[in-house]
């Protein structure tokens, strides 16, 4: 990969008395930036740009979008090719360490996932302690940080030798914390890892099976858990993804970094809109299925109605995963023979915001989360396992950026600076002198 390179631009910053040129780099897909670090030392002033709108807090090799053209592509790999031709497996494999595996690396990495998928026996004991209707997002965030008390090797993240095995442990035992969350929700008995399955099946067979009756898993399923988990697996500087880069800033270890990444994705403005959507699309059914209606209260200001599953900070075009989850939408729901009317409701309702001035004014079309929960409820996923899945898919870039960032030399810990606008100075007041 040609690294990163600085052009001859440079932008003149003019302040009063002072001024300042910065460096313009160039990244490997001609997209540029302005290389601010020296502003404050220079200057004395900070830049200002809330939720991070138009700052670039890295450079990264890992994962390339272009939001206008609806580009994404994973170490240069089109997500298009890696759908059609790869398993969640082979892409974790590529995202983590930065290129397609030979067969020798394949069969090594798929063996560890495979030996290392059971929790510690006493890890059970953790789910007696939930309650029973606690959402698998709390319980998987806290199993995962819990994983550090398992493995101390792993808590000193200087330790290389360890990176490569808690990044397998993690990859594989998340699996079997979200299918024992599942279980733990529904009062099932836990169903152990199987070692002849593949990643995607053990991953159904943990939650779907039951010790008292044969269960096959369907190879349409395996197929679209692993389509969905490739789709999910990466999307450069995102909410937790961030999150996840500035708590191992501080060399915070793999578990608790990732624990982290969960709880953001959790939002409903973020991974948690997958949930979000299916219940909206209920409530539309509910009420008659009056698309129309809904439409009007996400344009109306004075609602605080949202079209979940819409809209995206970078994409200003189609998201090319939900291009291909919709498509797999419809394969999965043909080949279980279920028709779901709310995939019905999802596209009028596709159709009728794009056909809306105000949602083509704002670039809003369907994300990720538009058609995910539809394949997830007709695979037979309760809604609130959707954000779940979401983060089994996700795992792999989270650990691909924290290692990317622990293996950066220049890395430093994360402290962004503040505009203050509080009180100026004042004084203590004793109590019987307050008003
Ligand atoms: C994910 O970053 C990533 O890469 C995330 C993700 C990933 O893979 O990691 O892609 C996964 O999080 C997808 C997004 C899932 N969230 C939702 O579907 C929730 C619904 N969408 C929105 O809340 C919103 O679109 C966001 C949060 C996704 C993006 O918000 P922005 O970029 O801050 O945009 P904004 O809120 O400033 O909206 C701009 C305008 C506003 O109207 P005006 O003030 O210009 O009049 O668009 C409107 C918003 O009101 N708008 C919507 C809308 N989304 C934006 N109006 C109605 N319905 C919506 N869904």
């Amino acid at each position: 990969m040609p690294p990163a390179i600085y052009t001859d631009k440079h932008a003149a910053l003019g302040i009063s008395d002072i001024r300042l040129d910065c460096p313009v780099i160039t990244g490997t897909e001609g997209e540029q930036a302005i290389d601010v670090a020296q502003l404050r030392a220079r200057t004395g002033l900070v830049a200002l740009d809330p939720a991070f709108v138009n700052t670039a807090a890295v450079k990264s090799s890992i994962t390339f979008l272009d939001g206008e053209l609806g580009i994404l592509r994973y170490r240069g790999i089109p997500i298009e090719e890696l759908a059609d031709r790869s398993s969640f497996v082979e892409t974790s494999y590529l995202l983590v360490y930065g290129d397609l595996p030979n067969h020798e690396q394949l069969h090594r990495f798929s063996t560890l996932l495979t030996r290392h998928s059971l929790i510690h026996e006493d890890m059970k004991n953790f789910f007696t302690g939930f309650p029973p209707g606690a959402h698998p997002m709390a319980v998987l965030a806290s199993m995962v940080v819990s994983l550090g008390t398992y493995y101390p090797d792993s808590l000193n993240v200087d330790n290389r030798a360890q990176m490569d095995i808690t990044i397998a442990r993690l990859i594989s035992k998340v699996r079997t914390i979200a299918a024992f969350a599942y279980k733990k929700s529904i009062g099932q008995p836990f169903v152990y890892p199987q070692n002849h399955l593949r990643y995607c099946a053990n991953f159904l067979n943990m939650m779907f099976s039951v010790p008292a009756e044969p269960y096959e898993v369907d190879p349409e399923l395996e197929k679209a858990m692993n389509l969905l988990l490739i789709l999910h697996a990466d999307h450069e500087q995102n909410c937790s993804t961030s999150t996840v880069r500035m708590v191992g800033s501080a060399k915070a270890n793999l578990f608790a970094s990732i624990s982290a990444g969960i709880c953001a994705l959790w939002g409903p403005l973020h991974g948690g809109a997958n949930q979000e959507v299916i219940e909206m699309l209920e409530n539309i059914r509910d009420d008659g299925g009056n698309v129309k209606k809904y439409v009007a209260l996400a344009k109306d200001k004075a609602s605080t109605f949202r079209l979940m599953g819409f809209g995206h900070r970078v994409y200003k075009n189609f998201d090319p995963r939900a291009k291909l989850i919709k498509v797999a939408a419809d394969r999965v729901l043909s080949r279980l023979g279920i028709k779901d009317p709310l995939l019905d409701i999802a596209k009028e309702l596709e159709d009728a915001a794009l056909s809306d001035d105000y949602f083509i004014e704002r670039k809003l079309y369907p994300n990720v989360d538009f058609y995910s929960g539809i394949i997830y409820r007709a695979m037979g996923f309760p809604t609130n396992m959707f954000t779940v899945l979401f983060a089994l898919g996700r795992l792999p870039g989270w650990i691909a950026h924290w290692r990317e960032m622990m293996l950066d030399p220049t890395t430093k810990i994360a402290r962004p600076r503040q505009l203050y606008t509080g009180p100026t100075h004042r004084h203590y007041v004793p109590l019987e002198e307050r008003g």
